[in-house]
């Protein structure tokens, strides 16, 4: 008896601008951001079960009830009204509580994954509904370009069309991970820092349209990297590692850990990597990484039972 397997990847995301442009009555900030997916990427699959089954190569991975990928399954069982059931294996390679959003990627991947294996036909505007309350950035990893303008929670997503360029990056990221809503409120408490002066979103959409990597350095910018880095201090020296090996630009990605620089060419990172892994602690994670223009999609992958 063969039975079906689906499998999906589910990419990390970097935020190559992202302002905080005020704060809400539900306790979220509201944003102006700019979302790339990028190639590395966690690894789920889906085969039918009698019920929802959760397992990872992660031992350290919470697999209960919380795990956004179980959340993600009950929510569209939910709103489908579906009695099926699914055994789930996620292959962690996207570090936690690093800003590169994961969590919400891994909730997103299962609900386009659990759509097509249970054949419920839900349209992607009710799985974009769906997506928004498991994580602000859940809704970008639905759509179909690999870059994005976010407002809202970050999960109003303008997705940005014609022939955008891949950008080579080295991402980074330090054994010490940050929480999220803590880096928010960290903000908060230091002033918020809304009236500093900030390049306007406009500059790195632009350089993107252009192909220029030299101009999309001068836009980069993140709000939330001060606070990262003032609870986590190595992350500046990240950054100083990054600018040493060449990079155009650096940035956090997000609330943190990870700190990412842009590279003009594929080789340029390359030799950034290979220079970090000489220089960093072997406790860092580093990862030559590049935009992923692809869309999630699922591959039917037919193995016989075991
Ligand atoms: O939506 P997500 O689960 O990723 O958010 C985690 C936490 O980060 C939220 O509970 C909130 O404290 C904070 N957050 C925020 N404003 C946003 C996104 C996240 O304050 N736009």
């Amino acid at each position: 008896m063969r039975l079906t397997i689906l499998r999906l990847l589910a990419p990390a995301k970097l935020n190559l601008y992202l302002r905080i442009v005020g704060r809400r009555s539900d306790g979220y900030h509201e944003l102006e951001t700019l979302f790339e997916r990028i190639d590395l990427a966690d690894e789920l699959t889906f085969a039918p079960h009698d019920r929802l089954h959760l397992t990872c190569d992660d031992p350290a991975l919470d697999c209960g009830p919380d795990n956004l990928v179980l959340k993600a399954a009950r929510l569209l069982q939910q709103a489908a009204g579906c009695r099926q059931g699914a055994s789930l294996h996620l292959i962690k390679r996207i570090p936690v509580a690093a800003g590169l959003g994961g969590g919400s990627s891994d909730a997103a991947s299962t609900l386009i994954g659990l759509n097509a294996l249970w054949r419920l036909g839900l349209r992607h505007e009710q799985l974009l509904a769906l997506a928004a309350t498991l994580g602000s950035d859940a809704a970008f990893f639905l759509g179909g370009r690999a870059f994005a303008i976010g407002r809202g929670r970050g999960e109003r997503c303008e997705e940005l069309d014609g022939a955008l360029p891949t950008l080579w990056h080295v991402v980074v990221v330090p054994p010490e991970r940050l929480a999220t809503a803590e880096v928010y409120e960290g903000f908060d408490a230091q002033g918020g820092g809304l009236t500093g002066r900030v390049p306007s979103i406009r500059i790195a959409v632009h350089a993107l349209c252009n192909g220029s990597v030299h101009e999309l350095a001068t836009g980069l910018h993140n709000d939330l990297g001060p606070e990262a880095i003032r609870r986590c201090p190595v992350m500046q020296e990240i950054h100083t590692l990054l600018r040493e090996s060449r990079s155009v630009g650096t940035l956090v990605s997000g609330s943190g850990s990870a700190v990412f620089g842009i590279y003009q060419s594929p080789s340029h990172a390359q030799q950034a990597a290979v220079q970090l892994r000489g220089r960093c602690p072997a406790s860092w994670r580093i990862a030559v990484t590049a935009t992923a223009h692809a869309p999630v999609t699922p591959i039917q992958d037919n193995q016989p039972r075991t």
